[in-house]
Parts: C-alpha cells; sequence; structure tokens
C-alpha cells in the first residue's frame, strides 16, 4: 500500500473557497437552465448574467479510489429567479449508498432532500450546523438568506454524481419560494413527474 501524503487547506469563509484546493468548478446563470419555474425571470437574469458565477465548488480530491474522501468548499450567491431562491442543480451520488456531510460556515441555507419514492426533507443550514446526507437520498442546496451561503463539505471519493435523475423527473418534489414574510416555504413543483416504482426498487437495490 502506497502512503498518500496528507493535507492541510484553509477556508476563507469571506471568500467562500478552499484556498489551496485541486479542483475548482463553477456553474453560472446560463449553466441552470431547466431549473426554475419562472421562465422569464430565468430568461431576464440570464439576459444580464450569463457569465456570471452562481456558485462555485472548490475541493481537495485525493483520488477517487474507494475508501477515500473528498473534501471542499461551496459558495452560492443569493438571490431569487422570480419567487424561487437561487438553487444547486443537485444530484444523487452515481453511488447511491454514498453518504455526504455538509457544514454551514456563513450564510443561511437549505438542504433539500428527496428519496427515490419522493420522500422530502429540508433541513435548515446556518454557520456552525453539521448536516449529514444520507445515502440513497438526492440533495440539492438552497441560499434562502440575503448573504452568500457557505458550506465544507466531506464525501466519500467514489460517489460520483447523477443529475439526471432529477432532470428526468421534471425536478425535485417541491420548490423553495419567498413567502412574503421574508423566510421560505417549500410548494409543489407542478412539473414533477413520480418515478415508476421498478426504478425506485432498482435505485434502491443499488451497491457498489
Ligand atoms: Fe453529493
Amino acid at each position: 500500500m502506497t502512503l498518500f501524503e496528507p493535507g492541510i487547506c484553509r477556508v476563507d469563509v469571506a471568500g467562500g473557497e478552499l484556498v489551496g484546493a485541486s479542483n475548482r468548478y463553477t456553474k453560472t446563470y446560463a449553466d441552470l437552465a431547466g431549473l426554475y419555474e419562472d421562465q422569464a425571470a430565468f430568461a431576464a437574469l440570464v439576459a444580464a448574467n450569463a457569465r456570471s458565477v452562481a456558485y462555485e465548488v472548490t475541493d481537495f480530491k485525493p483520488s477517487a479510489n474507494a475508501g477515500d474522501m473528498i473534501i471542499g468548499v461551496t459558495r452560492m450567491e443569493p438571490g431569487q429567479v422570480g419567487r424561487e431562491f437561487y438553487m444547486t442543480r443537485g444530484h444523487i451520488h452515481a453511488r447511491p449508498n454514498r453518504p455526504e456531510m455538509y457544514y454551514g460556515e456563513s450564510g443561511q441555507g437549505l438542504m433539500l432532500l428527496e428519496s427515490p419514492a419522493g420522500d422530502i426533507r429540508i433541513l435548515e443550514i446556518g454557520p456552525r450546523s453539521m448536516c449529514y446526507v444520507p445515502p440513497y437520498w438526492i440533495h440539492r442546496s438552497v441560499n434562502v438568506g440575503a448573504e452568500q451561503l457557505v458550506m465544507t463539505f466531506a464525501y466519500p471519493a467514489d460517489s460520483g454524481q447523477d443529475y439526471d435523475i432529477i432532470a428526468k423527473a421534471g425536478g425535485m418534489k417541491v420548490r423553495i419560494v419567498n413567502d412574503g414574510e421574508g423566510g421560505w416555504t417549500a410548494v409543489d413543483n407542478a412539473s414533477y413527474v413520480p418515478r415508476p416504482p421498478e426504478l425506485v426498487e432498482r435505485i434502491m437495490a443499488m451497491k457498489d
């Protein structure tokens, strides 16, 4: 067995990044087509900010080996498309039995979780909250605050991400919208199509 070198990376909370990260990826507003219900508001946002970064991930990825771990930072801009708060694309892990951990550094966010069968859980993440995303849950972050949302995370290095599971269902089952009183609320997504039971069964049976 060859040993890897230990690593240390500083979390720049104000900058919303992992200093010394080995990878960085960004999503612009234009990359998020199809996520939001208000298409006119989305088109206006993209027209004004097509190249602006909606969210960014910086991570330290020693390998993609089973048993290894990826650590990193995610930074999301605050805002809304129509009444809907900014969110990440969301995914289930390609190896869906892999979990994840998120830790709030700054801002106010939600972890929106959906089981393959369509159960919903919504967890509020603020500074110093540690969020456990269990295996087999589709997950998406939502920035419901007025500031940028910065979280650190860790997950098994061989998890992988499957984004199509959300797109194929017409989105997640609920949308997180402004409640008109300075807070958020979850409303049904009219475009949502439940997964067929055979598909749910197949996902829930997936192991390594
Ligand atoms: Fe994940």
